[in-house]
């Protein structure tokens, strides 16, 4: 179906699943708001983490690359704070909803500045073969998460947070 899908589609493919799946926890309720939840946390955790071992070191070459991965990275990190809050409550909670909207504006929004700024610079810097190759990695990352240590790039991870795992205790293993 989606074999020959380059990076960058599949991770504009993934964002789509993502809000889809934050609809489907907002519209839910009982049993199955926390399957959807489950759900939801285990592709932002593999979704995430094929970017911060993937991605984000390849678009980091090139200038001004580190500023705009740098402010990605932020987001990410404020995200899994946030999801980590959501853990501890659960689904059922009162004011969770409040977590859920926030952190939904927040993972769109962030989306959408990986889509505009960084993505690109993935199709200014790589050819068509090397986006496949870099497709392949993420999906091994999705195969092994959160533990997957494909790298593409010679250069060493430039975040700290890159080692504070998604919080995905409480999905399903699959
Ligand atoms: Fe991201
Ligand atoms: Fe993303």
């Amino acid at each position: 179906m989606t074999g020959r899908e380059d990076v960058i589609e599949l991770l504009v493919r993934q964002h789509r699943e993502i809000r889809e799946l934050f609809d489907e926890v907002a519209a839910a309720k009982g049993a199955a708001r926390t399957d959807a939840y489950h759900r939801l946390v285990r592709l932002l955790a593999v979704h995430e983490t094929a970017e911060e071992q993937v991605v984000h070191p390849a678009a980091r070459e090139g200038e001004g690359g580190d500023a705009v991965v740098d402010a990605r990275v932020a987001e990410e990190r404020r995200a899994k704070e946030l999801l980590v809050s959501m853990d501890k409550i659960g689904p059922d909670a009162e004011g969770f909803d409040t977590l859920l909207a926030q952190l939904r504006d927040d993972t769109l929004s962030h989306a959408a500045h990986e889509e505009r700024e960084e993505f690109p610079r993935l199709r200014a810097h790589y050819d068509q073969d090397r986006l496949l190759a870099l497709a392949g990695a993420v999906r091994a990352a999705k195969r092994s998460p959160p533990r997957a240590r494909t790298r593409v790039s010679s250069r060493p991870p430039r975040t700290s947070s890159s080692a504070r795992r998604w919080p995905c205790s409480t999905a399903p293993a699959t």
